[in-house]
């Protein structure tokens, strides 16, 4: 294999820009000529490809985001486009892609794969919505972000003697809720593998007003009822005023954590070492503590556990 190219697609994660310097890092290192591709799947079909050298991605580890774009493409998902992209690959004769994304970045990737393209994927979401996989590339830098918004909204909420919703990512998994909620010490968390229940989040404001408790944080996942819904039902039920904070983008953002640049410089690594030994449609995973891998199907047909004990352990520290 003498070209590599790579992209990154879908909702970007802070961690993205390491693993895009180790690929290219890795490639020069071996002699392999590397590609960037802009915009990901989109880009692949306009052929907008440049070649990348070592300066390319020099100060980029620390920077969240992604150096190369990235979009949700709705061309890739037709034939035509698929046609596309494949001929761009040809026509530069790359050999082997490695794509950075979510689930839909992962079908991609299989796509051109099934037509010759020796493809590995490197999961990259803040989400951490991937079953087969203990983490993806973003998810700490998000909770991290999340912690610092929960810590700062309890200043004003003992202040005020409210409870505060904070509303977090997720699409529709809890993970960031659920992790955030434990290191952030939330009184409650919603989150959409668990029954919502107003009255539980209810008798908990209540009962932590009994014994002089002035702060209430409830972290909630978006998607499962609208955060204003939310605080008119505290306000009727529980007679507590309530504010609400939409946290957002911000949580895509920001410098990478140790723990997701530790794993994106690695997973970069491996990626570029399975292409040229020749291997193909494979997601790399970080399994206890290691970098593994399984067929890009399996990934993405990989049912997410949702971590109740863990949900638990909140329920019982935040009494
Ligand atoms: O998948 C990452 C994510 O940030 C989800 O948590 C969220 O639901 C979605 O992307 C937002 O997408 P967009 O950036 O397209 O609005």
């Amino acid at each position: 294999m003498k070209k590599i190219a790579i992209l990154t697609s879908g909702g970007d994660s802070p961690g993205m820009n390491p693993v895009i310097r180790a690929v290219v890092r890795t490639c020069i290192y071996h002699g392999i000529k590397i590609y960037g591709i802009r915009f990901g799947y989109d880009g692949l079909i306009k052929g907008d490809i440049f070649e990348m050298n070592v300066s390319s991605v020099a100060d980029i580890i620390q920077k969240g985001g992604t150096i190369l774009g990235s979009a949700r493409s709705k061309e890739f998902l037709t034939i035509e486009g698929q046609e596309k992209a494949l001929k761009n690959l040809q026509d530069f004769e790359i050999e082997g892609l490695v794509v950075l994304g979510g689930d839909g970045t992962f079908r991609g990737a299989n796509v051109l794969s099934r037509r010759g393209i020796k493809t590995i994927a490197i999961p990259c979401t803040i989400d951490n919505d991937m079953g087969y996989t203990d983490y993806t590339i973003g998810f700490f830098t998000s909770v991290n972000t999340v912690i610092e918004a929960i810590s700062k909204l309890r200043d004003t909420s003992s202040s005020h003697g409210r409870a505060n919703i904070l509303e977090v990512m997720g699409r529709k998994c809890g993970d960031i809720a659920l992790n955030s909620g434990l290191a952030g010490g939330a009184e409650s968390i919603i989150v959409p593998e668990v029954e919502f229940d107003i009255n539980k989040v209810c008798n908990k404001i209540i009962c932590g007003r009994k014994r002089g408790k002035l702060h209430h944080i409830i972290v909630l996942t978006e998607g499962i009822l609208s955060p204003y819904e939310l605080k008119r039902q505290i306000q009727e039920k529980a007679k507590i005023d309530t504010r609400v904070t939409v946290l957002g983008h911000i949580q895509r953002g920001g410098t990478p954590s140790s723990i997701d640049r530790i794993i994106a410089s690695q997973m970069g690594s491996v990626a570029v070492k399975l292409l040229l030994q020749d291997k193909t449609d494979l997601a790399l995973s970080f399994k206890n503590n290691q970098v593994e891998y399984v067929p890009i199907e399996e990934a993405v047909s990989s049912k997410k556990i949702f971590n109740k004990s863990m949900y638990d352990i909140v329920d019982e520290l935040s009494i």
